[in-house]
Order: structure tokens, then sequence, then C-alpha cells
């Protein structure tokens, strides 16, 4: 009898704060990222999309790389607020960074989002050469 009800103890406990962001960001993510992402996070190079896994703490790891990442399209076309970004990018860094990036908050979404960035491949190329100079190579983009 105690066997049977267990589980149901289990279910019955109330799903903790971190744990309903978590799965907000995580269905934020299958929604608004996926679509080019995909669900493993791997992209398509044929698509320009860079692979997240061995790259994407590098950039997180980088003031300018922060920056860089608060630009992106797929994150200011999402129409998801600061706070959400914040969530959706650690869930990135959660499921395909190495540990070592320091999360998002809600706060630094909203200075980093002020910075202009007038050109995001420029951008993007800029913190690529910054790490490539460090001896760090982030993943494949193919834009011009
Ligand atoms: C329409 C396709 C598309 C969608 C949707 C999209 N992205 Fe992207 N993402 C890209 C492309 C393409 C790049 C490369 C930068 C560029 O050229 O804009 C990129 C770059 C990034 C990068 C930087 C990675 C790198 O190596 O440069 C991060 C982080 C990122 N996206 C997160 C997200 C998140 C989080 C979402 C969902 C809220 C999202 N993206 C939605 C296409 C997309």
């Amino acid at each position: 009898m105690l066997r049977c009800l267990a589980p149901l103890l289990i279910l019955a406990l109330p799903a903790a704060p971190v744990l309903a962001a978590d799965s907000k960001a995580r269905s934020d993510y299958i929604l608004r990222c996926a679509g080019c992402h995909g669900m493993t996070g791997e992209g398509t190079v044929e698509g320009g999309v860079p692979a997240f896994p061995d790259s994407v703490s590098a950039i997180a790891n980088l003031d300018a790389g922060r920056t860089y990442m608060m630009h992106v399209p797929g994150v200011t076309g999402a129409s998801l607020d600061n706070a959400q970004i914040a969530q959706v990018m650690n869930y990135v860094l959660e499921e395909w960074g190495d540990g070592s990036s320091t999360p998002f908050t809600e706060a630094e979404v909203i200075r980093r989002r002020a910075v202009p960035v007038a050109d995001v491949v420029d951008e993007r190329r800029s913190v690529a050469d910054t790490l490539a100079a460090e001896g760090i190579y982030i993943a494949e983009y193919p834009w011009p």
C-alpha cells in the first residue's frame, strides 16, 4: 500500500519556484528558439545558426560577448520581457554551457540591451576574433 502511495506523494509536492522558472524557460526555448537552434542546440551550419555546445560559454565569459548575446535577432525579436530573456539565456547556458558562465539577471539584460549594437554580424566576428587571440575558438559562422 505504502509503495503505491509513494509516487502520488511525490507528485503532490508543490513545485519549487526555481523549477517553475526552469520549465517556463524550457518552453520559451522550444517555442521561440528551437526552430532555428534545434532541441540539441546544434543549430545548422547550412542555415548559418551556430552551435551552442563548446562555444556559448566562451561567448558568455567575455564582456562584449554578453552584450552580443543580448542583440542576436532571435532574442531581440522574440517578444520576451527582460526577465524572460535572462531565463531563456540561462537555460541555454545550463543546457549547453560548460558551467563556467555567470547567469544573466534581469538587470544585466536591461543594461546590455541599452548598449547600441549596430551590426550583429560584425559584433559576432569581433567577439570571435577577441577569443581567437586568446586561443579560444567558437562555433563556425558562415555569414560574410
Ligand atoms: C530565426 C532563427 C533564430 C531564432 C528563432 C533564434 N535564433 Fe539565436 N541565432 C540565430 C542566428 C542566425 C545566430 C547567429 C547570429 C546572427 O547572425 O544573427 C544566432 C545566435 C544566437 C546566439 C549566439 C551564438 C553564437 O555562437 O553566436 C545565442 C546565444 C542565441 N542565438 C540564442 C537564441 C535564443 C535564446 C533564442 C530564443 C529566444 C534564439 N536564439 C532564437 C538564429 C535564431
